[in-house]
């Protein structure tokens, strides 16, 4: 694989993103696809959201990998900002080479330039590879999360 090259989404990526997603998808089993309109518009709220922060990894012209981080302002905190990570994917075949590690990297550092104090994301359970991978970037289960799934 060339060496990937971490950078902010463009518009034109965002079938690409989208096609990593459905690597996610098995959270949403059952539910219907977006189709290609409803996909435009949840796509330019997010790219023209300025607090979104939607990264890919690039590699020989192609998108292999992708996060989002948002960038939350916050009034506690001596109001420093927080962060949150979500939709983190790397393409099966370029996995175990560093892309996510370097996708991470660049959020954080991203989160640091805006000062925000923390980043956080959650985690399906069931992602226990997913788990490992971010243990060995550094991350630590300091929280036990609770969701409430909405319809
Ligand atoms: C989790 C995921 C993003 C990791 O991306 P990746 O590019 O393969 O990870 P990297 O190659 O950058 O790995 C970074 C480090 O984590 C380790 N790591 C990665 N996957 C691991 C795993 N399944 N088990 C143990 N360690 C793992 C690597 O060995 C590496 O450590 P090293 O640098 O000391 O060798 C990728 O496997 C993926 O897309 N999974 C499916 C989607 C998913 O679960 N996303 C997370 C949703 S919360």
């Amino acid at each position: 694989m060339p060496e990937a090259v971490i950078r902010k989404a463009k518009t034109e990526d965002a079938a690409a993103i989208f096609a990593l997603y459905r690597v996610l998808e098995g959270a949403y089993a059952g539910a219907p696809l977006l189709d290609e309109a409803a996909a435009e518009r949840r796509w330019a709220e997010a790219y023209g959201d300025s607090r979104q922060h939607i990264l890919v990894a690039e590699a020989g012209g192609e998108v292999i990998g992708t996060l989002t981080l948002v960038v939350v302002p916050n009034l506690g905190h001596r109001g420093r900002p927080w962060a949150a990570v979500d939709n983190v994917v790397v393409s099966e075949a370029c996995r175990g080479q560093g892309v996510g590690r370097a996708l991470l990297a660049e959020a954080g550092r991203i989160a640091g330039s805006f000062d925000c104090y923390k980043i956080v994301l959650s985690s399906n359970l069931v992602r226990t590879e997913a788990h490992a991978f971010y243990r060995r970037l550094g991350w630590r289960q300091t929280h036990m999360g609770f969701s409430l799934e909405l319809e």
